[in-house]
C-alpha cells in the first residue's frame, strides 16, 4: 500500500530503496523523493490474524473500495509514480484500489510493483492497467517475499528495476 512520486526535477539517485524500506524495517537508505503510505479511515482489526486475513480478503474478492484516511493527494509536481500493493487474493489490494477510482492519474509515467508470497501478480496488474486507463504504464514487477532475511536474494532485481526507472525505460 505504497505509491511513491519522483520530482520533475532529478532528485532521484537513491530511489528504489524505498520499497526495501516499507518491507524491511532495518534498511536506512536516504529516500531522495517522497513516498506515501496509504491508510483507511477504519482499518482492518489487527488483533486477530484470522478476521484480519478474512475481512481484508473479503475486501479484495468484493473489490470493496474502502475509504482513505489519507490527506488529499497532490499528484501535479510528479511525472513519474510507482504504485505498489500486496496481492490480495490473487487481487490488487483494496485500499490501493481506492486510490486509484479515487485520483485520476493523466498524463504520468507509472510503475506497478506487486507483492506477494508466492501467487502469481498477473490478475493484479491487469485490475491495475485497467484503473488506470489515462497513464503511460512503463513496467510492471512483481516481488516475492521480501523480508529482511530475503533481501539479498532481491537486491539485484531491485537495483535493476531502479535503473530503469531511472532511465525513464
Ligand atoms: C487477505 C490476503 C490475501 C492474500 N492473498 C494472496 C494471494 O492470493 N497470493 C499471494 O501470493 N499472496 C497473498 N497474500 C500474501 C500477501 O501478498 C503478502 O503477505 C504481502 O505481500 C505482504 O505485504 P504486506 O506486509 O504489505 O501486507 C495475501 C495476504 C492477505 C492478507
Amino acid at each position: 500500500m505504497i505509491f511513491q512520486s519522483f520530482p520533475n526535477e532529478a532528485r532521484v539517485a537513491k530511489a528504489l530503496p524505498w520499497f526495501v524500506r516499507q518491507r524491511v524495517p532495518g534498511m536506512s537508505k536516504e529516500l531522495d523523493c517522497p513516498t506515501i503510505r496509504l491508510h483507511l479511515k477504519k482499518e482492518f482489526s489487527s488483533t486477530n490474524k484470522f478476521l484480519k486475513y478474512f475481512w481484508t480478503g473479503k475486501s479484495a474478492v468484493f473489490h470493496e473500495k474502502p475509504a482513505l484516511a489519507n490527506e488529499p493527494i497532490d499528484l501535479s509536481p510528479y511525472d513519474t509514480l510507482i504504485i505498489a500493493t500486496p496481492v490480495w487474493a490473487g487481487n490488487v489490494s483494496s485500499p490501493v484500489r481506492s486510490f486509484l477510482a479515487a485520483y485520476v492519474i493523466e498524463g504520468k509515467q507509472v510503475y506497478l510493483v506487486a507483492h506477494d508470497s508466492g501467487g502469481s501478480p498477473k490478475k493484479c496488474f491487469a485490475t491495475m492497467r485497467a484503473l488506470l486507463p489515462k497513464s503511460k504504464l512503463k513496467k510492471e514487477i512483481g516481488f516475492v517475499n521480501v523480508t529482511q532475511e530475503t533481501y539479498s536474494t532481491h537486491k539485484e532485481k531491485l537495483e535493476a528495476f531502479c535503473k530503469e526507472i531511472l532511465a525513464g525505460k
